[in-house]
């Protein structure tokens, strides 16, 4: 049976292995999907070690999309800006990287109506996630994107390295953007409040839309949504339809069929609403 496998480090209880094995189910089409916690250090090797045995794609997540970008034979558009989170083996033997976050986020962005012409993006965060998304992000033609990062220098690189497909203004903390944003995008690895309150206190909210790309493994809201609410953002969005959305893309590529996400994503808020 073909095999598929998600890197990264941490992934505690990932729902990777759920939503493909219900893609799976849905689609009659079977495969293996595992899981492989690996450090910085030892993914190489461990990728490596994977298609040579046959392994025929893989997910990868953070820490490692910047090294798994460097590790593919060659990258898709959507990888360009040196973040991959999907490889798939090609028939000639080589391994394509390949970026879904961008895909997942817009379709997502899309259902729930978050995604208007002419709107002012509030981006936080510049590392292997906000690489992923920019592609296609910019692809949209905002009215607006601005980039803040704890990293200022960080976040200058990114949008330089963005130039070529759209502009992308950068604020610093100690300078920050006035507002308002029609949508915030938190696509940063923070988990504590307590980083968003020293990182976004003096930001102008409330802000009409909240998207965090994470999701929280419970039915509550996540740290960045809860905090967000707090200052009177009126909309708040979490990353599971994303993450559901980009497997959806990977799946198509790797076996080639569209998968329900709706069907999926209902399945998936029910079984998290039973856990505490
Ligand atoms: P990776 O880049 O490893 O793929 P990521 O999920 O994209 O991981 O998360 C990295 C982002 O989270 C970066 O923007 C990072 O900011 P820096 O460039 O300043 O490191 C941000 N980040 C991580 N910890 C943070 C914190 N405590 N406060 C604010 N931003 C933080």
């Amino acid at each position: 049976m073909d095999h598929y496998r998600l890197f990264g480090y941490p992934l505690g209880h990932s729902l990777s292995p759920r939503i493909y094995q219900l893609f799976s189910e849905q689609t009659q089409r079977p495969l293996i999907y595992d899981t492989n916690e690996v450090t910085a250090d030892a993914f190489p090797e461990a990728i490596r070690r994977f298609f040579n045995d046959g392994g025929q794609g893989a997910n990868v997540t953070a820490p490692l999309k910047g090294i798994a970008a460097q590790w593919a034979d060659r990258l898709t558009p959507a990888a360009q800006l040196g973040s991959v989170n999907m490889l798939i083996r090609l028939p000639d033997g080589q391994i394509l990287g390949d970026n879904s976050d961008g895909f997942g986020l817009i379709n997502d962005l899309q259902r729930q109506q978050l995604l208007t012409s002419g709107a002012r993006l509030l981006l936080l965060g510049a590392g292997g996630a906000a690489r992923g998304l920019l592609p296609q992000l910019l692809a949209t033609q905002p009215a607006e994107i601005v980039l803040l990062n704890r990293t200022e220098s960080t976040a200058v690189a990114l949008a330089e390295a963005c130039c070529s497909l759209g502009s992308i203004r950068v604020a610093s903390l100690q300078q920050l953007p006035s507002g308002p944003f029609d949508l915030v995008i938190q696509a940063t690895s923070v988990r504590h409040q307590i980083a968003f309150q020293s990182m976004m206190s003096t930001l102008p909210w409330p802000m009409a839309a909240c998207y965090d790309l994470n999701y929280s493994s419970t039915a509550s809201l996540t740290p960045f949504l809860q905090w967000a609410g707090q200052q009177g953002a009126t909309q708040l969005v979490d990353g599971l339809g994303m993450l559901v959305e980009q497997a959806a893309y990977a799946f198509n590529c790797w076996r080639q069929v569209t998968p329900s996400v709706d069907t999926v994503l209902s399945i998936l808020r029910q079984e998290l609403a039973c856990r505490h």
